[in-house]
């Protein structure tokens, strides 16, 4: 895709394309990679009469010990960024509760609530520069469920510009979603732009498949779209023939 624009509009027709499944289960992701499809979907839903009526959703991540009023909990994020500009009904929009008294036990909640609902139809995804998705960071199990995590260095750093700058205001832990928990999904569908993704989009497509690039877990799944601009895409050795795959769907391959 030429541009973030681009990949935001893919994005949002794979999720549309989905909600035509009455039992429609939304995989929500926040971080700046969806912003751009959950604009298009918003705006989608204010002027071509696209309804989330029904649509259950669950979050992957969340901070672990910042209050569920807290600006930058995952909580307020995706209502802030996605739901308040949608149908969607807040009571089916779930996320793992950071507050929670017993942390462990909320995480395995989470996991088997997801399970009860699932399978997700579509999850969308962002990936971290160090090639995490959710929280999970480099050294995840593939194998993982939903549990608490203990965020790398880097991510405290990279995630300190939603705390006004101030790395300290990071929390050290989250609950995320594991990897073999986000796998358990029908599609995955992860967005990227920006030449500081190009090497963790190279590692997780091309590279082996390891827990030092979480995202690799990619290449084990039945079904993964990648979306990413000419910035993210740069370090690709294989880019020639994806560019020529996707002008050269047939008709009924879909996304
Ligand atoms: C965050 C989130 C991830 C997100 C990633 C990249 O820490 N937990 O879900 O994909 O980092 O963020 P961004 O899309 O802002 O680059």
């Amino acid at each position: 895709m030429p541009t973030e624009v681009d990949t935001g509009r893919v994005v949002a027709d794979i999720v549309t394309a989905s909600m035509s499944s009455p039992s429609c289960v939304l995989g929500l992701a926040t971080g700046s990679s969806p912003l751009t499809a959950y604009r298009e979907l918003a705006r989608r839903h204010r002027h071509e009469g696209l309804s989330f009526a029904g649509v259950r959703a669950f979050l992957l991540d969340e901070y672990v010990g910042l209050p569920p009023d807290h600006p930058e909990s995952y909580a307020q994020v995706i209502r802030r960024e996605f739901v308040d500009h949608v149908d969607l009904d807040p009571a089916q929009v779930h996320v793992p509760d950071g507050a929670a008294d017993d942390v462990l036990a909320e995480a395995r909640r989470y996991d088997e609530a997801i399970a009860a609902a699932g399978p997700v139809t579509v999850q969308i995804l962002g990936i971290g520069v160090n090639g995490h998705l959710g929280f999970n960071e480099p050294g995840s199990s593939l194998a993982s469920r939903t549990r608490i995590k203990t965020l790398t260095a880097e991510t405290r750093r990279d995630n300190a510009r939603f705390f006004g700058g101030v790395e300290d205001d990071v929390p050290h832990h989250v609950i995320t979603q594991g990897l073999a928990t986000i796998g358990q999904a029908q599609h995955l569908v992860l967005a990227a732009s920006g030449g500081h993704k190009a090497a963790a989009i190279a590692a997780a497509v091309e590279g082996p498949v390891s827990s030092s690039c979480p995202a690799s877990v990619f290449q084990l799944h039945p079904h993964v779209t990648v979306v990413v601009d000419e910035e993210a895409a740069a370090d690709l050795q294989r880019a020639d023939y994806y560019r020529y795959v996707a002008t050269h769907k047939l008709p009924q391959q879909g996304y």
